[in-house]
């Protein structure tokens, strides 16, 4: 399969393709991977998230970045700029997946960096995020450079429902030019 493509989807198609997008959430919970569910999360409950996600898209607060292969959705970024009127400068990242068929081919750090870029694009310099501590996602941001605040115990459920310590990130990026 040829490298997985990356841009940004616009509300529209993210509309459009919302069933690809439950599909990745769902095979990223089925993973074990913490991200906010429950195991047997349902492909309808998936599309709900993504619809919840859709408004923000639109208002053009919130940028999707999708990967394609194969005429697939099989990876995603979501920055979220910070609504406070004092903070700007400020952004969140969430809802790094990789389908589990093609994670460790050095796809989730191509959506990390679409992401940053996003960010930067938009003027958002400062990007804040949590991952479960000790997981795949938390060699991701170390490796790309994030600063880690530290660790919160407890911090929630994992899909079998295991308490699992969340590592608490942000990173500095440079505006472009
Ligand atoms: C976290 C996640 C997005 C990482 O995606 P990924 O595509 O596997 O990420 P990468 O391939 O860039 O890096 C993963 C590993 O593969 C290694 N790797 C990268 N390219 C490689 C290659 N060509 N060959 C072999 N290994 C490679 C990296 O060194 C890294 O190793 P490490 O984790 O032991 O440090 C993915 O595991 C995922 O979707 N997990 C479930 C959802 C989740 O937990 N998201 C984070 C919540 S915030």
């Amino acid at each position: 399969m040829p490298d997985p493509l990356i841009r940004s989807l616009g509300l529209a198609e993210a509309e459009r393709r919302l069933d690809e997008l439950a599909a990745l959430l769902v095979d990223a919970v089925e993973s074990g991977a913490s991200v906010n569910f429950m195991r047997g999360l349902t492909l309808d409950e998936a599309a709900a998230f993504w619809r919840g996600q859709l408004p923000e898209l639109g208002h053009g607060s919130r940028v999707l970045m999708a990967a394609e292969a194969g005429g697939r959705i099989v990876g995603t970024s979501v920055v979220t700029f910070a609504h406070q009127p004092n903070q700007p400068h400020r952004a969140d990242i969430g809802k790094m997946l990789v389908h589990s068929s093609l994670r460790r081919q050095g796809l989730g750090a191509r959506l990390l960096a679409a992401a940053e870029a996003a960010a930067r694009a938009t003027g958002r310099t400062l990007l804040v995020l949590d991952t479960e501590s000790d997981s795949a996602g938390e060699r991701l941001y170390v490796r790309g450079g994030w600063v880690k605040v530290g660790e919160i115990p407890n911090f929630s459920l994992d899909p079998d429902g295991r308490l699992r310590a969340a590592t608490v990130f942000y990173k500095h990026v440079r505006l472009p030019g």
